[in-house]
């Protein structure tokens, strides 16, 4: 498991293995943009501002990468990663 903070909204959530960071953040966030759950569509993409990611995805450029990630399908390297959400 791993802690995702929500910067913007001031909430901290946490994603069991076995479960999307989109999962966690529509329980928090209902109206969290998302389609494919699968990675490719793009949808669900977020500004990362803290924390290193997994990226599982086969969509976003490493240019991308850099500050953002499909939190559909990508997770934390670390303990924790903080989104601009
Ligand atoms: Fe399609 Fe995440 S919902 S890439």
């Amino acid at each position: 498991a791993f802690e995702v903070e929500l910067r913007r909204s001031g909430r901290t959530l946490t994603v069991p293995e076995g479960s999307s960071v989109l999962a966690a953040v529509r329980a928090e966030l209902p109206d969290t943009a998302y389609s494919c759950e699968q990675g490719f569509c793009g949808t669900c993409q977020q500004r990362v501002l803290e924390g290193e990611v997994d990226h599982r995805d086969e969509l976003l450029t490493e240019a991308e990468r850099g500050d953002s990630m499909l939190i559909c399908v990508s997770r934390a390297r670390g303990d924790r990663l903080v989104l601009d959400m």
